[in-house]
Formats: structure tokens, C-alpha cells, sequence
């Protein structure tokens, strides 16, 4: 089950920028104008795509692949990158799979709200498999919620809760009830000091908090310091 497949929810929330998508695709598209060459870009867990759709429109892109398992939001990432000059894939899978099946190394990996989805050992596998992915001046983009150092899973979920509940108004109250649920079921975030390490295991030597809103970090890695 993807509770955010119906769209509608999700959208509200993107619509009311709940969870920062203007503040952390700013960031991100600060980052990707620096590359002074065009990229190819993978993006894990890309949903609509909504927000990097207008991340892209001032980058050079040569190659954009999108992996999600959601049918509904891939049909309509399809008219969001459709003024991309480039090549677009949109594969309807597991991203981990994608990534570890993927075998032509690209310039950029990024992957929205996505990874706290996936297992500890399978964020280990991800991390491993971005970085033989990677093209060595390659950069790896994450961004996701994380809990505070202190915080256990049942905290951090209590925290989001009390923060949906008293600021995500534009939901009624049984949608928010049902993103609480929904994450109760799925969402796994690692502390940002977790997310380092694990990235440091799979080799990448530079690592950066870019940015934090909330409890919800944009991330670079990159293999070189
Ligand atoms: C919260 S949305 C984020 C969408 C977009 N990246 C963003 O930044 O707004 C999370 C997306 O990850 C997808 N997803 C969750 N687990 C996944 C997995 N294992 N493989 C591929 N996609 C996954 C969901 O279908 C959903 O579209």
C-alpha cells in the first residue's frame, strides 16, 4: 500500500509546503547549477516528480531516469518532465532493484523522501550501489526526514504526528490520521549521523548536511573530500 499513490494527500502537501519541498529543491537546484557539464540524473522514489520537473528546467540534461512503484504518479511525472530535452525513463520498480541493476555510471543520483523507506541493510545496499553507480566527479543528492540523535522511531513518529496534526490543516483530520498510519507502517528514518556513516562504509569520502528544515535534511555525497 502507498498511501501517497492516491495523489491527493501528498499533493495538499506539496501544495501547502509541509515539508519544505520549496526551501530543499532551491537547495537542489543550487547544487545542479554548479555542474558546469550536462548530466545524466537518476531519480529513486521520483513520484510525480513534481518539484524536480521545475528543478531541471535550468540544467543541461542529457539522460533522466525515474524509478518508483507507483503507476499513478509515474503517468504523471511523464507530463511534468516532458519539456526535458533528453531522453526520460520511467521504471516502474523498486528503486533499489533499479539502482542495483543499473550498470552505465551517471553524473548525478537523487532520491526525494524515498530512502527512509528501505531496510537498514538495504539503505547499506543503496549507498554501496550509488557509489559504483556514480561517475567519480558524480554527485549523490539525498533528501529525507531523520530522526533527532536522540530519538528512537517511536518518538520521531510521535514528533511528525503532533507536527501534522497541529500545522498540515489543509488535510482533514482522517487524511492526516491515515499519513500518520501510513508512516507508522512504512517509514524507517535513520538519524543524519546513521546516514554519514552508512555513506562513509560505501566509500564516499565527501559527505554534507546542505541544509536542514525541521526534521527534514538534504544531503551531498561525493567520492572525492
Ligand atoms: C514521499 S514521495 C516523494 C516523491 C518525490 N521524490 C518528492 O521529493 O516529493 C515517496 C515516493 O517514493 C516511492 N517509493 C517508496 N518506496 C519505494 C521503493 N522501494 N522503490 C521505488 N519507489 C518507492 C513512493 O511510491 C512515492 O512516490
Amino acid at each position: 500500500m502507498e498511501l501517497f499513490d492516491a495523489g491527493a494527500a501528498y499533493d495538499a502537501v506539496l501544495e501547502h509546503n509541509y515539508m519544505f519541498h520549496r526551501e530543499i529543491y532551491e537547495d537542489v537546484a543550487h547544487l545542479l547549477s554548479h555542474r558546469q557539464e550536462p548530466f545524466t540524473i537518476l531519480d529513486l522514489g521520483c513520484g510525480t516528480a513534481r518539484y524536480m520537473a521545475q528543478t531541471l528546467r535550468n540544467c543541461t540534461v542529457t539522460a533522466y531516469d525515474g524509478f518508483d512503484l507507483s503507476e499513478s504518479a509515474l503517468r504523471e511525472a511523464r507530463n511534468n518532465l516532458a519539456h526535458l530535452n533528453c531522453p526520460v525513463t520511467l521504471h516502474h520498480g523498486d528503486m533499489l532493484g533499479g539502482l542495483t541493476a543499473t550498470t552505465h555510471k551517471r553524473e548525478v543520483i537523487f532520491s526525494g523522501f524515498a530512502q527512509h523507506h528501505l531496510s537498514w541493510e538495504n539503505k547499506a545496499a543503496f549507498f554501496e550501489h550509488a557509489h559504483r553507480v556514480l561517475h567519480d566527479d558524480g554527485m549523490l543528492l539525498l533528501v529525507d526526514a531523520a530522526r533527532e540523535p536522540d530519538e528512537d522511531r517511536d518518538t520521531f513518529l510521535d514528533a511528525y504526528y503532533r507536527r501534522i496534526k497541529t500545522e498540515w490543516k489543509a488535510l482533514t483530520p482522517e487524511a492526516q490520521d491515515e499519513v500518520c498510519c501510513h508512516m507508522r507502517e512504512y517509514d524507517f528514518p535513520e538519524t543524519a549521523l546513521d546516514i554519514h556513516a552508512l555513506a562513509a562504509r560505501a566509500g564516499f569520502a565527501g559527505r554534507r548536511e546542505v541544509n536542514q528544515f525541521h526534521r527534514h535534511h538534504t544531503w551531498s555525497f561525493t567520492k572525492t573530500p
